[in-house]
């Protein structure tokens, strides 16, 4: 079998970067809900927040709850979001009167999030903020504020540390650039 290593053509973050970022976001998110009343419960949005989710929990010193959503916006092999999002697992408990913290890998046209905004919303949260490790502002189709973001990055195509490629390369410990001759 060969390793992942041999489709990358550009590391963007390493290991120590990422590292980094987790650590400024958590002291952010503490600052912000130290001395909310509320119920604070972490919401990762599946599958692309999971290495990113599961270091940021264990940096945060605060009484936390996670819960999970998984929405699908692209399909399997495209590299662009299609607009429509499809809830494929819903929340498994209920987010009326608490704080909710969106955790999303990336936020690219803003068109998940603003949909799961929305909804959250509805379900009457106290509050809504998002937590996002990366953003490429430039492919923004609905405006969306991230509150605690970790760093902007140009527009494009990256895989690793929760994000794929076709259901693949999540496990890369960095983020980085594909070589063009490994899309199919
Ligand atoms: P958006 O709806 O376009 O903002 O994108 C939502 C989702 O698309 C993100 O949560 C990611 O899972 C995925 N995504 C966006 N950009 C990339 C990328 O460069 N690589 C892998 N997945 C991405
Ligand atoms: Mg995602």
């Amino acid at each position: 079998m060969k390793s992942f290593e041999n489709d990358i053509k550009e590391i963007l973050l390493t290991k120590e970067d990422i590292q980094g970022l987790v650590k400024k976001l958590a002291r952010e998110v503490e600052d912000y809900y130290r001395d909310s009343g509320k119920e604070l419960v972490f919401i990762g949005i599946l599958k692309g927040c999971i290495i990113f989710l599961s270091d940021l929990v264990r940096e945060v010193d605060l009484p936390l709850s996670m819960d999970f959503m998984a929405v699908s916006s692209y399909g399997m092999g495209k590299r662009e979001s299609t607009g429509v999002v499809k809830i494929l697992k819903d929340l498994d408990h209920d987010i009326a009167d608490k704080d909710v913290l969106i955790v999303e890998d990336i936020v690219d046209s803003g068109l998940t999030l603003s949909y799961l905004i929305d909804l959250m919303k509805r379900r009457g949260a106290n509050s809504i903020k998002i937590c996002s490790l990366l953003s490429k502002p430039s492919n923004r189709k609905k405006v969306v504020d991230i509150d605690f973001l970790g760093v902007e990055i140009p527009n494009e195509f990256i895989v690793g540390y929760g994000l794929d490629y076709s259901e693949k390369y999540r496990n890369l410990p960095y983020i980085a650039t594909m070589k063009e001759e490994a899309y199919q």
